[in-house]
């Protein structure tokens, strides 16, 4: 789809109006409530492919559409990725067991706005080494998030995210990244999740991207599987990530994929 109104960066990053903000508010919204309705569901026993049946059914039920069902032959409504797995998990009938963690990805779309989020869930009882990564994991993104204003850059984004894995002794991920998004599911910018404080375009009030740093205990090299999608940690080190999608505001920036519940972190909200 593309989107021929209002103005382009040099970059190639779309500036967007206050107005658009209300339609990825509740994009947003939508995604990160489906996130909260999970919750009770991820317990030892269950597949990921029931899970994943869960949200197929609630975005249809809600009047929206999955963005994942159909992108470059993609078939299913969310990527659920367990223990190793990086990113891009395809729900399966494989059952979760007991201190298995898990990324829950959704992008859904209403009303022609793409809402992306992302987030940890533990079955059953969390480890320590889990529950250490999980916590560097969220608050790397939301250093990143607190970079968010307009005449920061985007490096400074990506400082914040990096300095503070790495001070833990934790790797960020290469491979993947965030991207802008609004209209469309993937838009300038690649949202790095490492590099220079100062680098990079300069963040302008309109902009919209999601930040979704992947954290590894290990090293931060990955390969993707024979499927295609699933990408894990070549060392086999537990990986863990969260994902918002954002709009930079006068002052900052609004967060379109809060938690209605409070619910974005599993163990403290
Ligand atoms: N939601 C993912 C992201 O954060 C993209 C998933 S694409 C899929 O950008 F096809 F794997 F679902
Ligand atoms: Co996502
Ligand atoms: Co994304």
């Amino acid at each position: 789809m593309t989107d021929s109104r209002g103005r382009v960066t040099k970059d190639g990053i779309r500036i967007y109006e206050q107005s658009d903000f209300a339609g990825m508010h509740k994009a947003g919204r939508l995604a990160a409530q489906l996130l909260d309705e999970l919750i009770p569901m991820v317990v030892p026993g269950v597949t990921t492919g029931e899970l994943d049946k869960y949200i197929t059914d609630r975005v249809v039920q809600e009047g929206a559409v999955s963005a994942t069902i159909g992108y470059k032959g993609y078939k299913h409504a969310t990527c659920i990725s367990v223990n190793h797995v990086v990113c891009h998990g395809i729900p399966a009938e494989k059952r979760l067991k007991n201190g298995d963690i898990v990324n829950i990805d959704i992008t859904v779309i209403v009303d022609g706005w793409f809402g992306d989020t992302s987030r940890m869930y533990v079955a059953g009882k969390l480890g320590r080494k889990a529950e250490r990564l999980i916590d560097i994991t969220h608050e790397s993104l939301m250093r990143g998030i607190a970079m968010v204003k307009p005449g920061n850059t985007f490096g400074d984004i990506r400082h914040a995210i990096q300095s503070y894995a790495e001070s833990q002794r934790t790797s960020v991920v290469r491979d993947f990244c965030g991207h802008g998004l609004g209209r469309v599911f993937h838009a300038p910018p690649n949202v790095l999740h490492y590099g220079r404080a100062g680098t990079g375009a300069v963040l302008e009030e309109g902009m919209i991207f999601t930040i979704e740093p992947m954290i590894n205990l290990g090293r931060p090299e990955t390969k993707v599987l024979a499927d295609d999608w699933t990408a894990v940690t070549r060392d086999k080190s537990l990986s863990a990530q969260f994902e918002h999608s954002i709009g930079v505001t006068a002052d900052g920036c609004e967060i379109f994929t809060l938690s209605p519940a409070g619910k974005f972190h599993p163990t403290y909200g």
